[in-house]
């Protein structure tokens, strides 16, 4: 009986607690259910005392969640475990998951205190905790810098306090595979009451071993492993979900270990997670790369076309990427269209599929061939959908290697239509110019970036756009096959959004 590996997602707390990947409650839920989806055990859905936004995601998260565990992250202190249970007591499975250091050279410089000082705040948390669910994880903070025998010492006496899961974090990313499975069967043979806990990893990746790091715990006893969609995280991230599943899947002749994890719905999950942040990943990335499925040398082609079995470990159907092939025109019915975005792990609404449909329908007109992709950004836009203030009415830019970049911009605000002409550095430039002093609006463009969707010359962009005013952030997307509109929709998108978060209590 191969051993089951349990699947601690930390996307939500460990991933957006991270710059770049700040998601608002909405945002949040729609994540968590698709962890849930995902088949990911416990839900790690933030930190409750961070702020009063994070307590309110995170009580409508337990709320809407039902198959898996939603944890609540707290210090080792009664009002963070406080403040986390009254978040999470909703939740069909809660999970209090308290922490602190461990290392001596946290000990020291940041804490002030002994060990045994710190060993009976942590066994003071983890009852504290008990008091509330039996469902309790401690973490020592900078375990694989602190000293062996009192880890063992603090995990021992934890698990006497009632903490059913004992995190062995690897904070700082210091560690590497070999010691890391030493240390974690030290822990096996060290902890004499070992066997009422799981034993759970929790690798950072400032080596690019965390990965490595978190397989080598589970071949030597750990059952528990936390990471993250796409790895994102603090500094160089967390262990990656969909590398961490894919390798228990593909290597089962080492491992004979699994997970829950429906793995043909790990591309979207990561899809929704780029499209949530507007952070893309890397196109090497493994699993979830653009390229990571994409043969280019004659040799490989080659063999692939002889049997895949000569260069492909994995299908890119295991992972859920759609085969990139031109599956709709402009004669394709709803039907079909409803069944692609069916297999590509999405689910819409009616009133979003009819929406989703008319646009669709749109793009044919004017793109001959519609990819999976574009299919997947249009339902990008409908899941994200917020009132439309602002509209983008008509644009006209002019521009070229010996023009002074203008833009003519219509916009629809309320209802009511305003124009306004401007130039700038460039095209975007004028045009953002413009649409700005249409919407007079204060927000500072944090962050713009373009992608190509498809690969043809007729393929769409698809640009992201992070504004901030006061604080708050917003993210807008928009895509067209010309770049400058994609650009405006975006903008206009992110005010929309901006305009939204502004509106509501959040
Ligand atoms: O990296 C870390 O040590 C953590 C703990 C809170 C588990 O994120
Ligand atoms: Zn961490």
């Amino acid at each position: 009986m191969p051993e089951r590996i349990y699947i601690f997602d930390t996307t939500l707390r460990d991933g957006e607690q991270s710059p770049g990947y700040t998601m608002n409650t909405q945002e949040k839920i729609r994540v968590a259910k698709q962890l849930e989806a995902l088949g990911v055990d416990i839900i790690e859905a933030g930190f409750p005392i961070a702020s009063e936004g994070d307590f309110e995601a995170i009580r409508l998260i337990a709320s809407n969640i039902k198959n898996s565990e939603v944890a609540g992250l707290a210090r080792a202190n009664n009002e963070d475990i406080d403040r986390a249970w009254e978040a999470i007591k909703v939740a069909a499975k809660p999970r209090i998951h308290t922490f602190i250091s461990t290392s001596d050279i946290h000990l020291k410089y940041q804490f002030r205190k002994t060990r045994d000082e710190i060993l009976k705040i942590a066994v003071n948390a983890v009852k504290r905790a008990k008091g509330y669910t039996d469902n309790v994880e401690f973490s020592a903070m900078d375990a694989t810098r602190s000293d062996w025998d009192y880890l063992c010492k603090v995990f021992a006496e934890v698990i006497d306090a009632g903490a059913v899961t004992i995190n062995v974090p690897d904070t700082v990313g210091y560690a590497v595979p070999e010691e890391f499975g030493r240390l974690i069967k030290y822990i096996v043979e060290h902890v004499p009451n070992i066997s009422q806990a799981i034993i759970s990893v929790h690798c950072h990746n400032d080596l690019g071993l965390a990965v490595a790091n978190s397989i080598a715990a589970i071949k030597n006893g750990a059952r528990q492993v936390e990471c993250t969609i796409n790895g994102i995280g603090e500094r160089a991230g967390n262990a990656a979900l969909e590398e961490i599943a894919m390798i228990l899947r593909t290597r089962k002749d080492i491992f004979d270990a699994t997970t829950n994890i429906i793995t043909e719905k790990i591309y979207p999950t990561s899809r929704l997670i780029t499209s949530i942040t507007g952070v893309s990943v890397q196109p090497n990335k493994a699993i979830v790369g653009a390229n990571a499925f994409a043969h280019e040398s004659g040799i490989h082609q080659d063999g692939l076309l002889k049997s895949k079995l000569t260069y492909e470990i994995m299908t890119p159907e295991s992972v859920g990427i759609p085969k990139s092939s031109l599956i709709l025109g402009k004669y394709s019915g709803r039907h079909a269209f409803k069944d692609r975005i069916e297999s590509l792990g999405y689910s819409l609404t009616e009133k979003e599929l009819n929406s989703a449909f008319k646009r669709f329908k749109a793009l044919a007109d004017v793109k001959k061939n519609v990819y999976d992709e574009d299919i997947e950004m249009i339902i990008m836009d409908e899941i994200y959908k917020v009132p439309e203030k602002y509209k983008l009415a008509y644009l006209h830019v002019s521009c070229g290697n010996l023009t002074v970049p203008t833009a003519t911009v219509k916009l629809e605000i309320d209802g009511n239509i305003y124009q306004d002409v401007g130039v700038g550095d460039g095209p975007v430039d004028a045009t953002y110019r413009v649409i700005k002093k249409l919407v007079k609006t204060n927000s500072k463009l944090l962050k713009f970036s373009v992608n190509s969707i498809t690969q043809d010359m007729d393929a769409q962009g698809e640009v992201f756009v992070k504004l901030e005013e006061k604080g708050k952030i917003a993210i807008g997307k928009g895509a067209d096959t010309d770049i400058i509109v994609a650009s405006a929709k975006a903008y206009i998108n992110a005010l929309n959004r901006l305009e939204f978060i502004k509106t509501t209590k959040e």
